[in-house]
């Protein structure tokens, strides 16, 4: 498969909670495959008369296949995309997948101040939005990247705070955490590659108007 086929639009869609959520929300715009499904094994799903193909990827490589072109447009969080600072178009707010990222710490071990826990450690999934956060308040930190279930570094002693994404608040609470500092608040994205969105402008720029109404639409339900 070349990168930016001519005749084709690729979409890239997160795997995870956001996967179901935009592949509705693009049928409804019209755009739709055969066998779209997250638990598809197929990983590229093409619908030959309409010159769509859908790639179903890991959440936090859809902004590289998007900034590399491979995927002409793309569907990922603002958390992941700001962590991810591709070069690339932010052309749609989908309103869905609503989350926010904060610092937390264990309650037994919470302190008076945010600067009284400068020169400690944090995990996290985003150190480059937790290491601008941090800065932008004066302080050092020590950041300690992890991939997943990021609760486990106070509990176990990795760290002294988390910075991570809460959605329901069910996971902080489960694990004895609270929430110290709110950081960035977050919804899904559409994004476009920067040369597909001038070389395949009529049908990119379609595209984004179609899922827009049906945004409109939804919200009008
Ligand atoms: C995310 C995040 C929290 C959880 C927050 O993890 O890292 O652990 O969701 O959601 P809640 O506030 O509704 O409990 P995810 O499920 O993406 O898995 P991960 O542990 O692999 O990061």
């Amino acid at each position: 498969m070349k990168n930016l086929e001519k005749d084709y639009i690729t979409i890239a869609l997160p795997k995870g909670k956001l996967f179901s959520l935009s592949a509705d929300l693009l049928k409804e715009a019209g755009y739709t495959a055969e066998g779209l499904s997250e638990k598809s094994r197929k990983l590229v799903i093409a619908n030959e008369e309409a010159k769509i193909r859908f790639i179903i990827t890991k959440t936090s490589d859809v902004p590289t296949y998007v900034e590399h072109g491979a995927a002409d447009i793309g569907i990922i969080g603002k958390d992941v995309l700001e962590e991810a600072d591709k070069d690339v178009y932010e052309v749609l707010d989908l309103g869905f997948g609503k989350c926010h990222l904060m610092m937390a710490v264990h309650k037994a071990e919470r302190r008076n101040d945010l600067i009284d826990y400068a020169n400690t450690r944090v995990a996290t999934k985003f150190p480059h939005i937790a290491e601008k956060f941090f800065t932008q308040q004066g302080m050092q930190m020590e950041y300690i990247k992890l991939n997943g279930s990021i609760e486990l570094g106070p509990i176990i002693g990795l760290s002294e705070s988390i910075v991570d994404i809460v959605e329901t608040g069910t996971t902080l609470r489960e694990n004895g955490l609270e929430e110290i500092v709110h950081i960035m608040d977050a919804t899904a994205r559409m994004i476009v590659n920067r040369g597909s969105y001038k070389m395949k402008f009529k049908r990119i720029h379609a595209l984004i108007e179609n899922v827009r109404a049906a945004l409109k639409d939804k919200e009008r339900k």
